[in-house]
């Protein structure tokens, strides 16, 4: 039996796909392995959203520059920027194929088996979105499920929509029954994944719209527990804020990407909304029925960002109270239009705003945790860290939370529901102790979901 090892860098959707190709290949009858070392068959999903992460993959694949016994395969969005540039650098790579052209791997692979030197699957115009039967997921109680393919927005820092191609969404029918497939597996929690999900569309006559394909996998029977990202504001609806209140099954935390407080900025990145619009997206969480914890990415020293600018940024974090964010420094991008923009902000300043902001919001963080003491929180548990003898898991509004259970002994919480009252808090997690009584991992449609989170 041949062997493979595969490293995935970047967002969710790449490490769904890792699990899809995974599958793919467990059907051609390889068998993974956790080293490059002990493979035959070594690949890299690989990400360019930024240029260190596509250094990384260069640098490992100089590792192996000599070794002539394996396959080498780069898959993913630096394969479909680079092409067959790849070729020339690392000249040991055998098989280069971008996420559009997943459908085709197994054809590819079965190529490189037969003895061919070099293939590529480098089309984006592949009408077909990666459909398998075999995913193997990583989880066996949480599972990501892709909803819609590529991006049709032209933000002006952006690779993906080089990387990913144009939009395609599934039809509705398909996103159910996969649905309904994970929950008679005993999977209770689903991530539904897009690069915008808000943008999605049922190809097929039903035309469902994104909130009306949430709320349905939400009522899907075993179903505990609904996440999706990303969304971007320009389509983010009310009727999506509509659905996390009646739904308590959808996970009342909402990801939406800002970038920048400036309208200025977010004209120059062609983002499609002003503040004033996105604030109106806040507004709407803010005024539900239910807590909404909103989380952001932000994007520091974008070309032309002035120092009144990165105000403007620092005063949208106070507005908006952002329960976390991930900040980052533009990175100038192949392709992607921004390159062509002067005003280039130095790197000294882009790490001098970085490091104001992240202070900014740290203080926010250690503010809005400290609230959370003395309140009770589901989490779902993902795994024990053996060495502060704590479980780990997530709550509804996605805070992490580790908390030590007595009496659990040497019986696994894993996949379990539990309830915990939180006792400390910091800026990036909780720590609480559980309180008794959890509720089994298998689908238990209709059980209690606890004490509603609380977050003011
Ligand atoms: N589709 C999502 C985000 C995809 S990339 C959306 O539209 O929001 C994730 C984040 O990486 C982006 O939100 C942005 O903050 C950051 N990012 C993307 N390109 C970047 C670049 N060239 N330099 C720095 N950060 C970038
Ligand atoms: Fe990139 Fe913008 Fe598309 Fe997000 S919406 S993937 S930031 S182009
Ligand atoms: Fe990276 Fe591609 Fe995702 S560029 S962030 S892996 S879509």
């Amino acid at each position: 039996m041949k062997t493979f090892y595969i490293e995935t860098f970047g967002c969710q959707m790449n490490v769904h796909d890792t699990e899809k190709v995974v599958g793919a290949l467990a059907a051609r009858g390889y068998r993974e392995v956790d080293s490059p070392e002990k493979a035959d068959l070594v690949l890299y999903n690989t990400c360019s959203i930024r240029d260190k992460a596509e250094k990384k993959v260069y640098s490992r694949l100089q590792q192996f520059r000599r070794e002539k016994s394996k396959v080498f395969g780069v898959l993913g969005c630096v394969a479909q920027q680079e092409g067959e540039q790849i070729f020339e650098r690392a000249p040991h790579v055998r098989l280069v194929c971008g996420s559009a052209s997943y459908s085709r791997l197994p054809e590819l692979i079965a190529e490189i088996e037969q003895g061919r030197e070099r293939v590529t699957g480098l089309s984006l115009d592949a009408e077909q979105t990666f459909e398998t039967p075999y995913a193997r997921r990583r989880s066996r109680f949480q599972a990501f499920l892709t909803i819609i393919e590529g991006c049709d927005k032209s933000c002006a820092y952006c690779v993906v929509p080089f990387t990913r191609g144009p939009e395609r969404s599934r039809t509705s029918a398909a996103v159910m029954e996969e649905v309904r497939r994970l929950a008679a597996e005993g999977y209770t929690e689903i991530t539904l994944l897009g690069q915008n999900v808000n943008s999605y569309r049922d190809p097929s006559p039903a035309r469902w719209d994104f909130a009306t394909l949430l709320a349905r996998v939400a009522e899907v029977p075993g179903i505990r527990r609904v996440r999706f990202t990303t969304s971007h504001p320009a389509d983010f609806t009310r009727e999506i804020v509509a659905v996390i209140e009646e739904k308590e099954t959808v996970c009342n935390h909402v990801h939406l990407p800002v970038q920048s407080g400036s309208d200025r900025v977010l004209a120059r990145m062609q983002r499609l909304y002003t503040r004033e619009r996105y604030l109106e997206c806040i507004g709407w969480m803010k005024a539900a029925r239910r807590p909404i914890a909103i989380t952001t990415d932000i994007i520091v020293g974008f070309p032309g960002e002035t120092e009144r600018d990165f105000e403007r940024t620092i005063a949208l974090l106070d507005e908006v109270q952002y329960d976390s964010l991930f900040s980052f420094k533009y990175s100038p991008r192949p392709n992607a239009p921004a390159l062509a923009l002067d005003e280039q902000v130095p790197e000294e300043e882009k790490g001098r705003r970085l490091r104001i902001l992240q202070e900014y919001q740290r203080a926010i963080q250690i503010r809005k945790n400290a609230r959370l003491v003395g309140t009770v929180q589901e989490v779902l548990v993902e795994r024990f860290n053996p060495a502060t003898g704590q479980w780990v898991g997530h709550t509804p509004e996605n805070r992490t939370l580790n908390f030590t259970c007595a009496g659990s002994g040497e019986e696994s919480l894993l996949g379990r529901y539990v309830n915990v009252l939180v006792t400390r808090s910091g800026p990036n997690s909780l720590a609480g102790e559980s309180l008794t009584g959890t509720s089994p991992a298998a689908p238990d449609a209709g059980a209690g979901l606890g004490a509603p989170p609380t977050n003011s």
